[in-house]
């Protein structure tokens, strides 16, 4: 029998976990998920499993969430439970248990912060200790929860082959063995996956039925899922899965001396007993109260020119495409990649970053007029920078060459530049600088899209000891966190947006400093519809920017419809668009001013998917009003359907009321009237699915009449 005293009991709101302590001061985890987790334990606490296990702490042929060399050598750690405090946090409640080594003066903190509204867990450890010598951190994971799985458990992680192939979408049964899902690479590393993933432990989940445990590592650096499935003797009888996530501590033993605090990454996990629809709302609700800058303000229509130009523009150009996105009625002009370099004009990607002057023969009077341009033209101007980042053809290189990360070795290019080294706190001054001064240009200039076009293949400091070099993958995150948070600070009217070669830097740790990121370089409307499902699981769409380009050379009509289901942008030539595709584009800039606050703030429902199953051929999602008197519903018909077309049963509306439906499918000018229908009528009989033809796409929007 557990005492009452012994027992840790944390509600995440509607699921939970508890912990108990043994008679001996080790902590187990005695309760997890929707049911049971905080009924009081009838067992001793001792035949349950390790909350967090250490390696040499319990049964050592069980992964070890931490291990560490201490001073002496002593390769192994036994905690015991010091106290636990639980102070009121803005909605919830933060739970410290506090744990010391058996021998040394090593200390380790759990930190559970509850947010109830959302239903997500904050979870991280902090480690510091006072041995005489400095201690070793080989493994440092911040969540280790403990599971019983069945054997068709089911595993959904989101990952492809890097560039322009984030968020595709893995299903894999949970077969005994160890998964490993870790990402390298120290900056852009989600590029290659997602630090994301969804496992089902009782067979695969729907969108509204089964347990699904879904988590997201918040942390701007490499990081690491594991899950180690033990098979059983009995068929049928429930396997043990021991689920670990954190930094991925590969190449990264820290090196933690005496005093000092070792912070892991922030992990965000949840239960739903009841699919994967009720994780996206937990998660959306969450990123939006504790992730997202200025959820509650309205993400703005972008144009950007990126793809129009690429390096080739000149102010004639740019002021030409500036008007041309303001006829449109888009809210904001983005100057990309190639507008600056004085003594090597960037014209392609192999000098200048580091030079943040305005290019003189591009632009022979700076961004100013570009800025005033787009005022006077009654919308808003942004700029695209790479504040870390350096081209050994510069003349911030020439000056500096000390400034970048690398080793002993003659650093490696990628993409022609080299990284500087944030962990110099000049560095990190002057990159705040790249920003300040690109803002400096002209008042009117209000948004920047942050950039960062290469990973870490040098890992070494200057500002690190040799014997710490390996430090680095957790201290440059810290160190670039610091510079994003002080660019937040001086600057907290201006939107920023996150991209690192696209979607390279996805997670809920690095978006705490911005408005919202570039997904991928991938624009391709039949590639994106993918991704931004997959990524819709743990991101609203606010922050999913999504650009209509020429990729893949699809439909406008298609292109549009798929880019007006996350944060809508244009990134074309808007010089040489015909006649009817201005007006495709027109149609969908209006459109998505209609509909953007349902889609940037309103609940999602995903009603037909596009990754897995029959279904592969065609998707269909809505965005709702929390008062449910207005939705948008996007049908996509991908490629040539292989089942007949379903109807579109919405069942989250409110039955008993009447609402009005209009459907476009953005090749006229005004939508179709549909009539009238009851929300009960939506939910039984559906919307009729209108897209037959392969690259084709159906909106309806739903309006409450007037009672
Ligand atoms: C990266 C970004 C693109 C664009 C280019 C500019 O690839 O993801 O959107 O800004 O850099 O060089």
């Amino acid at each position: 029998m557990v005492r009452d005293d012994q027992l840790i009991q944390i509600d995440a709101g509607g699921w939970g976990l508890t912990w108990a302590v043994d008679g001996a001061g080790v902590l187990h985890q005695v309760g997890l998920g929707t049911t049971g987790h905080l009924a009081t334990a009838d067992v001793d606490p001792v035949w349950y499993p390790l909350a967090f296990p250490t390696f040499g702490g319990g049964d050592t042929y069980l992964p070890a969430a931490l291990r560490v060399t201490h001073h002496d050598g002593t390769s192994t750690t036994r905690l015991v439970v010091t106290g636990t405090t639980r102070s009121p946090v803005d909605g919830g409640e933060h739970v410290v248990v506090a744990l010391r080594d058996e021998l040394f003066d090593l200390h380790v903190e759990l930190h559970v912060r509850t947010h109830l509204r959302s239903a997500v867990l904050e979870q991280w450890v902090e480690v510091h200790h006072d041995e005489p010598g400095p201690v070793r951190l080989h493994d440092y994971d911040s969540v280790a929860p403990f599971l019983l799985v069945h054997d068709d458990a089911e595993l959904v992680h989101f990952g492809g082959s890097g560039w322009a192939d984030e968020w595709r979408w893995t299903t894999q049964r949970l077969d005994p063995g160890t998964l490993s899902l870790a990402s390298f690479g120290g900056l852009q590393p989600h590029l290659q996956r997602s630090p994301v993933a969804l496992l089902s432990p009782n067979g695969a989940a729907a969108e509204d039925a089964g347990d699904v445990l879904a988590l997201s590592v918040a942390w701007g650096g490499n990081t690491r899922i594991d899950l180690d499935v033990r098979p059983t003797a009995e068929p049928g009888a429930p396997r043990q899965l021991r689920l670990r996530a954190g930094a991925n501590p590969y190449a990264a033993d820290y090196l933690l001396d005496p005093g000092r605090r070792f912070v892991a990454p922030t992990v965000a996990w949840t239960w739903s007993g009841s699919g994967r629809r009720e994780v996206t709302r937990r998660f959306h609700d969450w990123t939006r109260d504790r992730v997202l800058r200025d959820p509650q303000r309205l993400r703005p229509i972008v144009a950007n020119n990126w793809e129009a130009t690429f390096f080739s523009f000149d102010q004639a150009r740019i002021t030409g495409l500036i008007e041309r996105a303001a006829a449109l009625d888009v809210d904001l002009f983005l100057l990309d990649d190639g507008w600056f370099g004085t003594n090597h004009p960037r014209d392609d990607d192999t000098t200048s970053l580091g030079d943040w002057d305005a290019d003189p023969a591009k632009l022979p009077d700076g961004l100013a007029p570009l800025a005033r341009a787009a005022v006077d033209a009654g919308i808003r101007f942004g700029i695209w920078v790479e504040p870390e980042m350096v081209n050994p053809v510069s003349d911030l290189f020439v000056e500096h060459p000390d400034w970048v990360l690398r080793d002993r070795r003659e650093p490696r290019e990628h993409r022609n530049q080299l990284v500087l080294d944030t962990l110099q706190p000049e560095v990190r001054e002057f990159a705040a600088g790249v920003v300040d001064r690109a803002l400096g240009h002209d008042p009117g200039i209000t948004y920047v899209k942050w950039d960062a076009n290469r990973p870490i293949t040098d890992p070494g400091s200057a500002a690190l000891g040799s014997d710490r070099q390996s430090n680095l993958w957790v201290d440059h995150v810290h160190a670039t966190w610091d510079l994003m948070a002080e660019v937040a600070r001086r600057h907290p009217d201006v939107e920023l947006m996150l991209c690192a070669s696209g979607g390279g830097r996805t997670d809920h740790g690095t978006l705490r400093w911005f408005h919202e990121f570039w997904t991928s370089d991938n624009t391709d409307p039949v590639a994106r519809v993918r991704m931004q499902w997959a990524c819709s699981h743990v991101f609203p769409a606010a922050a999913m920017a999504s650009h209509v380009t020429r990729w893949g050379g699809r439909p406008m009509e298609f292109a549009c419809a798929v880019a007006l289901s996350g944060r809508f942008g244009l990134d074309l030539d808007l010089d040489s668009l015909s006649h009817e595709e201005t007006s495709v584009c027109r149609r969908a800039v209006a459109l998505a001013r209609r509909t953007q606050d349902l889609v940037q703030q309103g609940e999602l429902v995903r009603l037909v998917a596009p990754v897995e199953g029959q279904e592969r051929s065609r998707a269909a999602l809505a965005h709702l009003s929390s008062d449910r008197r207005r939705a948008v519903v996007f049908g996509y018909q991908i490629e040539a359907p292989t089942t007949p077309a379903p109807a579109l049963r919405l069942h989250d509306l409110d039955p008993d009321v009447t609402y009005r439906v209009r459907w476009s499918d953005l090749h006229r000018d005004e939508p179709v009237d549909l009539g009238l229908r009851r929300g009960a009528a939506v939910a039984d009989e559906g919307l009729a699915w209108t897209a037959s033809e392969p690259l084709t796409a159906g909106i309806w929007e739903l309006t409450a009449e007037p009672a």
